[in-house]
């Protein structure tokens, strides 16, 4: 079983490691660490820089009573050393895990494909599913069913799981995206396939017109740094200020670039639940991985 996206797991799947989410959740509040991954090992493979992601796992695993190895650029060569599929090999005889933060969405798939270990999405170009699954507890815990979400931004990874996530939840999504950076088709499919596929929208305003909360990514995504002047003027009218968000609720997945996609005022007002978006990333893991193990 891996975690390649969000839809790798069933709705049901979806409910049941949320859940288990929020009991390790409470339990840790109420008691501390725990021993569920008793000498379990987490092989943590980054491409690509982090602070929430790499921390959360790592900090995750020593909370259930694991260990995590971080193995940067440096370590591990993903596209020079030795091939993908012999990584995944070697990898799986030693630890019970694999986490991988890439930019090709097709490594992790082949990761997966050789791994005899669980492999699970920490980022790519194409999703980042750990987001989303934090980002459904959070949502969860602030808000009742039927809660109505706007994406107002980019059509990126963290939009791009969060809309198969929603579709596998009971709210709804308006998404919002300049021309030319519409969510992928296949993904707009995908999600009708799984429940339904959000509206999608040109127009911020009309997207959180009926919203309870607004959510935003950065309009310059991690290896899109060539991009970000003609990125910067293509967004524009895109940012979430006071007057957009109104008293609505802000996501953001973190990190944000103040003065871009959110203005400083917004982000540090008491509308922001972006600080338990980051936490509950923790918990999320925790979840999975405790599922995942029990499954296996
Ligand atoms: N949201 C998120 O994945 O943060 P990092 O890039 O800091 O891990
Ligand atoms: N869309 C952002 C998310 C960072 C967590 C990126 O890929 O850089």
């Amino acid at each position: 079983m891996n975690f390649r996206d969000i839809d790798d797991l069933t709705t049901d799947e979806l409910t049941t490691v949320l859940d288990r989410a929020g009991t390790i959740k409470a339990d840790y509040e109420e008691s501390g660490a725990s021993d569920l991954l008793d000498g379990q090992t987490l092989g943590m493979i980054f491409e690509k820089p982090s602070t929430r992601t790499r921390v959360s796992f790592e900090t995750g695993m020593t909370q259930l009573g694991g260990h995590a190895v971080f193995l940067g650029p440096d370590d591990i060569g993903l596209h020079g050393r030795e091939p993908v599929k012999d990584i995944a090999r070697a990898l799986g005889r030693y630890v019970d895990f694999v986490m991988a933060r890439v930019f090709d969405h097709d490594d992790v798939v082949e990761l997966a494909e050789y791994s005899e270990v669980p492999v699970i999405n920490a980022l790519t170009d194409d999703a980042h599913p750990c987001q989303t699954l934090a980002d459904l507890l959070t949502v969860r815990e602030h808000f009742d069913d039927g809660v109505s979400v706007a994406w107002v931004g980019d059509g990126n990874n963290v939009c791009q799981s969060f809309v198969l996530g929603a579709a596998m939840s009971d709210f709804e999504l308006t998404v919002a995206t300049p021309e030319g950076y519409e969510v992928d088709e296949r993904v707009l499919d995908r999600a009708a396939e799984l429940g339904s596929a959000p509206a999608v929208t040109t127009d911020p305003e009309t997207a959180v017109t009926d919203a309870d909360a607004v959510y935003t990514d950065v309009w310059v995504s991690m290896g899109q740094e060539d991009e970000r002047e003609r990125k910067l003027a293509d967004f524009e009218g895109f940012q979430i200020t006071r007057e957009l968000l109104g008293d609505r609720a802000l996501m953001h997945c973190l990190p944000a670039h103040r003065g871009e996609e959110v203005t400083d005022a917004v982000l540090e007002s008491d509308n922001a639940i972006v600080w338990d978006q980051a936490e509950n990333r923790l918990h999320a893991q925790k979840g999975l991985m405790a599922w995942l193990a029990e499954r296996e």
